[in-house]
């Protein structure tokens, strides 16, 4: 059989173009939403009257026929026949006949391949979520077991002041909550309906565009049918969602690559989830954050590629609007893959409490403390924060920490300095000395896990509500 839309032609295709044009090559991953939304359109045009429905049912046996042929790889894809929507159709008419040439009346490819990729998206978003939520649950275990791990806090990359490691991954826990509820909330936008726009007016037929939207569970369709197919916001919005993700996951990556290091050697990553060097026998390399880091280049380069195919396009559909597709699986697949391996490879990580408690000792991260006591004691801080940055050079000349001071040192400063300062210095002091909602406080922290706990059974409500 020679091309579907061959009528008009009096010459057949050059490969080249075919080659050029075709996207069955990537778009054969959407087979299963294709024939979905074409088993309600031809439902919906049985219910209308406009296919008798003898027609109707043989259409939908056939299209099941195919569908099962392709579940068990026996339908070959043709790039002469350029995409998955034609493929399909080819296959279905091989199988029942000229009466498949029914299933599109109504129809055109431009409202079928966008209801194609709102269905896909719609399901990607959900299990996406899943996974961050999974994710969520292991940085909330490592944390609840860290509820008295103290460990540097750092600005500019430098000691500032202590904190819990719990505190530290809980931040983890709250990007991950916004990243998810991003998500839920894109599904809005997602789950709308373009299928009955036509190639971009509307259809001469008598259909009902609600009833399809009914059966696939979509819950509005478009307004406006040039709207409708040359929408392709709810991918870019993907894409913004997906790169703001990898953003997260880049810094923990980041974090991992660092604490792992011997300098570090704060954690130690699963043996499981690590790689080895090729000529370095002592080697064990964080392959996988790295990667993960890495792959967020392809995940924004996506994005700027599709607003960027986007940008000054003419309604309706152009062909252009076809290189949609191989980012947004690409993207799909990379967050996937991060993901998944990410929540087994937080839950497997070893935290060296001693060796973060060690680095506390060392430092002097508790220098704000004490210029908040002398604060207490009546001292402008201002004035407070000169006393203490000079105690501090004092110390660094000396090769001392502010605990080591006798308190005759402490005088030659500031003569409100008394014992108290002894207990101030104390990282655990220091730590829970922050007792504000959001602070590092230890109580502060267990209240800040209980809550993320409630906005997790939210999710997990939302996930079951949308499986
Ligand atoms: N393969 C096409 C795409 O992905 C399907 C829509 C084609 N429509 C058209 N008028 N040529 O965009």
């Amino acid at each position: 059989m020679s091309k579907l839309w061959g009528g008009r032609f009096t010459k057949q295709t050059n490969h080249l173009v075919d080659e050029y044009t075709a996207s069955i090559g990537f778009d054969q991953a959407l087979a299963e939403e294709d024939i979905q939304g074409s088993l309600a359109h031809v439902t919906m045009l049985g219910k209308c009257g406009i296919l008798p429905q003898e027609d109707v049912e043989t259409i939908k046996a056939g299209l099941n026929k195919v569908l099962d042929k392709i579940h068990k790889g026996e339908i070959e894809f043709s790039v002469s026949d350029e995409d998955i929507h034609m493929n399909v159709e080819k296959n279905l008419i091989a199988e029942i006949g000229p009466v498949g040439g029914k299933l599109h009346t109504g129809r055109s490819r431009n409202d079928q391949v966008a209801t194609d990729m709102h269905l896909y998206l719609r399901k990607r978003v959900v299990e996406l979520s899943g996974m961050l939520y999974e994710l969520q649950k292991s940085l909330v275990v490592q944390a609840r077991d860290n509820l008295d791990t103290i460990v540097p806090g750092y600005t500019h990359l430098q000691r500032a002041q202590p904190i819990l490691f719990a505190h530290h991954l809980m931040a983890y826990v709250s990007m991950f909550q916004r990243d998810i509820e991003r998500l839920m909330d894109s599904y809005k936008r997602i789950n709308v309906l373009p299928l009955g726009a036509g190639a971009l007016a509307g259809t001469t037929f008598p259909i009902d565009r609600h009833f399809v939207a009914e059966q696939l569970q979509f819950d509005r369709v478009y307004e406006n049918s040039l709207d409708a197919v040359s929408d392709r916001d709810f991918i870019l919005e993907f894409l913004s969602h997906a790169s703001i993700i990898m953003m997260h996951l880049s810094r923990l990556s980041e974090e991992l690559v660092l604490w792992s290091s011997t300098e570090f050697n704060f954690i130690e990553l699963d043996d499981a989830f690590c790689t080895g060097s090729s000529i370095m026998p002592q080697k064990k390399n964080p392959d996988v954050p790295e990667l993960v880091r890495g792959k967020t280049g392809r995940v924004y380069g996506n994005l700027m590629g599709l607003l960027t195919v986007l940008k000054s396009l003419p309604l309706a559909y152009n062909k252009d609007m076809q290189e949609d597709k191989e980012g947004m699986f690409d993207t799909v697949a990379t967050l996937e893959g991060a993901l998944q391996l990410f929540a087994p490879m937080i839950a497997s990580m070893k935290v060296n409490k001693s060796r973060m408690r060690e680095a506390v000792n060392k430092d002097f991260s508790n220098a704000t403390d004490i210029a908040d006591f002398l604060v207490g004691k009546g001292l402008p801080f201002r004035q407070a924060h000169e006393v203490i940055g000079k105690t501090v050079l004092y110390c660094i000349q000396n090769g001392k920490y502010l605990l080591d001071l006798t308190m005759d040192e402490f005088k030659q400063f500031s003569d409100l300095f008394d014992d108290a300062i002894y207990q101030v210095l104390q990282p655990e002091t220091v730590v829970n000395a922050r007792n504000v909602y959001g602070g590092t406080a230890t109580d502060q922290v267990a209240d800040a896990i209980k809550r993320s706990e409630v906005l997790m059974n939210m999710t997990e409500q939302w996930l079951e509500e949308h499986q």
